[in-house]
């Protein structure tokens, strides 16, 4: 007997099932099923498609008003850290920017201080708050980067910090190390501590999937960054690159030649670097939640790299300094107002692709996939971009099993 039937569904999503990221004109491609079904037994989906009664099921949910799809992907965000920094939103009312703040000690060096200040246990208990709130958002396989301790102790502390939370929740989560992510206050020079973290790697390879680097003016060079994703290589790493974020560096490019799993941000890319895209399978993740954030009229061009042939994902960037949301369908709307993609495009760039930028499986329901599931309370997927800020996820399912729901009843209320 199967466990699940998801019944009269008004709109199903389903994006296709592939061994690498969707590029181009695939991005454009998505399967929306209207009166659908979805069987699921053990966890595991059984059926996806066009409406059937061919299935009996322990319990039926009937979905005539709602869309259903995959669980999103979340392929970018500084999950674990110490603090918070509304404190900045006046510097930059008064116009100082992200980098200035940066060079003075403030943005991710005062996140560093509060992290190295805040326990483990602590640091777990903040975190797990902002996890819930994306899983309750429809989010069910989530990277989450280091990045705020910038020496040993306080790196492998975020780190375990983060395979602890995927070990608490059973959930999918892929850890990355970004020891390189500024120059600490009291490094003697950027070489050493470049250093420092290359000789981590190892050590930080127990606890993480993928090596990061911050690539931008006054954080680390090309030349540097080359150093290290090739270290990182070496000890075992696929890589990733925050690039091209404020300034041209050739972030893109670089990510590119050293095969990185994707390269983040890119708001700043040359055309070289698009262009370059199109014999690639490193994953351009896009983070326009961030360019929003950062008050910038510039949004990266994700359309120049579709049309470019490059594959795209995007995510929230989810951190306490440059975007201060880990509501991933906000950032959806983002980019349906700011990127000039389809819906089609952006369903892809959270599911699949984003998938992909993190080397997971997940991101579609397909037959034999995990029944990581959502059901959106709107009239059709279009619906979820459009009407912005709000969550739409009226049930999660994860694993086959209703894990939030949202649902508003006459019962919500207490009055
Ligand atoms: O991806 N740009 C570098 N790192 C983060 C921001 C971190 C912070 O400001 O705390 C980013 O935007
Ligand atoms: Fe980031």
């Amino acid at each position: 007997m199967n466990d699940l039937i998801i019944q009269n569904i008004k709109q199903l999503i389903l994006p296709k099932s592939t061994n690498r990221p969707l590029k181009g004109k695939e991005l454009d491609e998505l399967t929306t099923i209207d009166n659908g079904t979805v069987v699921v037994k053990d966890g595991k989906i059984v059926y996806s498609g066009e409406y059937t009664d061919e299935y009996e099921a322990k319990e039926t949910i009937d979905a005539s008003d709602k869309v259903v799809s995959p669980s999103l992907v979340e392929a970018h965000t500084h999950l674990v850290h110490g603090g918070s920094r509304e404190h900045e939103m006046a510097l930059k009312r008064q116009g100082v920017s992200y980098l200035e703040i940066l060079e003075q000690g403030g943005g991710i060096l005062s996140t560093v201080e509060a992290t190295r200040n805040t326990s483990e246990a602590d640091l777990l208990k903040k975190a797990e708050k902002q996890l819930l709130t994306m899983m309750q958002h429809g989010v069910l396989t989530v990277e989450a980067k280091s990045g705020y301790g910038l020496d040993k102790e306080t790196e492998l502390k975020q780190l375990r910090v983060s395979n602890q939370l995927a070990d608490k929740f059973n959930l999918e989560m892929k850890h990355t190390f970004l020891g390189p992510h500024a120059i600490p206050k009291d490094a003697t020079s950027n070489q050493a501590f470049l250093d420092e973290m290359i000789a981590m790697l190892p050590e930080a390879k127990q606890y993480a999937d993928f090596a990061d680097i911050f690539c931008e003016t006054g954080v680390f060079t090309i030349e540097e960054s080359k150093k290290y994703m090739e270290a990182a290589k070496e000890a075992g790493f696929r890589v990733k690159i925050h690039a091209d974020e404020i300034d041209p560096l050739g972030g893109l490019e670089l990510a590119i030649d050293e095969d990185a799993i994707s390269a983040d941000h890119l708001v700043a890319s040359s055309e070289e670097g698009k262009q370059k895209l199109n014999n690639s399978d490193t994953v351009a993740v896009i983070l326009p939640g961030t360019t929003f954030y950062l008050g910038k009229e510039q949004y990266a061009d994700a359309r120049g790299m579709i049309d470019n042939n490059g594959a795209i994902a995007i995510a929230t960037d989810f951190n306490p300094g440059s975007c201060v949301t880990n509501n991933l369908q906000l950032v959806m709307s983002i980019a349906s107002l700011k990127l000039k993609l389809s819906s089609n495009e952006i369903w892809n760039a959270v599911t699949v692709n984003a998938a992909k930028a993190i080397d997971s499986e997940a991101g579609t329901i397909n037959k034999g996939d995990k029944a990581n599931i959502v059901l959106w309370d709107a009239p059709n997927y279009e619906y979820i971009l459009y009407h912005f800020g709000v969550n739409h996820a009226d049930k999660v399912i994860k694993d086959g099993r209703i894990i939030f729901d949202n649902a508003i009843s006459e019962s919500t209320i207490n009055a």
